[in-house]
Order: C-alpha cells, then sequence, then structure tokens
C-alpha cells in the first residue's frame, strides 16, 4: 500500500519535471535577478547593474554561443552568476537561450 503510494508520488514528480516549460524554468531559476522579463527591475538586478535583455543592442551584441556558455559556466565577469550546468539539462540550457531571443523588445522605428 505505502509503496505503491511512493511510486505513483515519484511517477507524478518525474513527469511534471519533464513537463515544466522553459518559461517556467526562468521565473523559477532565473526571473529573481533578470525579473520575469529579462529586464533585470529587481534588487539584485538594481544591485549588480544587471543587462536588460529586451534591448535590441543587448541582444545583438551577443550569440547564442556566449549566452549558452554563460548559462553553462557562470558569468567570470560576475560571480553572482553561477554556472547552470549541475541543475538543468542541456536541452533546458539551450531552450533557455531562446528563450532570451524571445525577450527582444520590437526595434525603434
Ligand atoms: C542570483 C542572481 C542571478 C540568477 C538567479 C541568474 N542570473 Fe544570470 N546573471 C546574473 C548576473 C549578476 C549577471 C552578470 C551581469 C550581466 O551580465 O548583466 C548575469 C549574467 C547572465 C547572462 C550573460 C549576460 C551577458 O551580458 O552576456 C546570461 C545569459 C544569464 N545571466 C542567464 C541566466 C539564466 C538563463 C538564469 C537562470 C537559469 C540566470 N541567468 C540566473 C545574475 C543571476
Amino acid at each position: 500500500m505505502m509503496k505503491r503510494f511512493v511510486l505513483l508520488l515519484s511517477l507524478g514528480l518525474a513527469t511534471s519535471a519533464r513537463a515544466e516549460s522553459t518559461a517556467d524554468v526562468w521565473q523559477a531559476k532565473c526571473a529573481v535577478c533578470h525579473g520575469g522579463d529579462g529586464k533585470a527591475q529587481t534588487k539584485m538586478g538594481q544591485k549588480e547593474s544587471i543587462g536588460d535583455m529586451s534591448r535590441p543592442d543587448w541582444q545583438r551584441a551577443r550569440t547564442d554561443a556566449a549566452l549558452r556558455k554563460v548559462i553553462a559556466e557562470g558569468d567570470p565577469r560576475n560571480s553572482k552568476m553561477k554556472s547552470f550546468k549541475d541543475t538543468l539539462t542541456p536541452a533546458q540550457m539551450d531552450a533557455l537561450v531562446g528563450y532570451i531571443r524571445t525577450m527582444k523588445a520590437p526595434s525603434p522605428p
């Protein structure tokens, strides 16, 4: 009886982990500093002068590979940005790069 309950519980957890969307990962692991919209209008954002990811010039100045590397390995310029390679899968890190690209605000006319 108890065993079956534990099995069901762990199945449930495994399923929800897989179903977690990239937006959920962003909200859970990144938004506290970078903000839900990537603009970093957060306490940490102000303290550390975190860049505004919605800015077209911010987006333009960074390659996907560079973003991916910082997510995996942390930012050598700022130790507050930690390595996520032990907490996220490679697929999740790839997806976060794509998610950051969706934050780009339309360029001014
Ligand atoms: C504890 C606060 C904090 C958390 C949580 C955090 N970051 Fe950062 N992140 C920073 C800081 C500080 C920097 C360095 C300042 C900057 O680059 O604007 C940074 C830099 C970055 C950069 C490089 C920016 C650049 O200028 O090239 C990327 C990409 C990034 N973070 C993505 C993420 C992602 C994705 C997550 C969630 C998985 C995340 N961060 C979670 C604080 C955080």
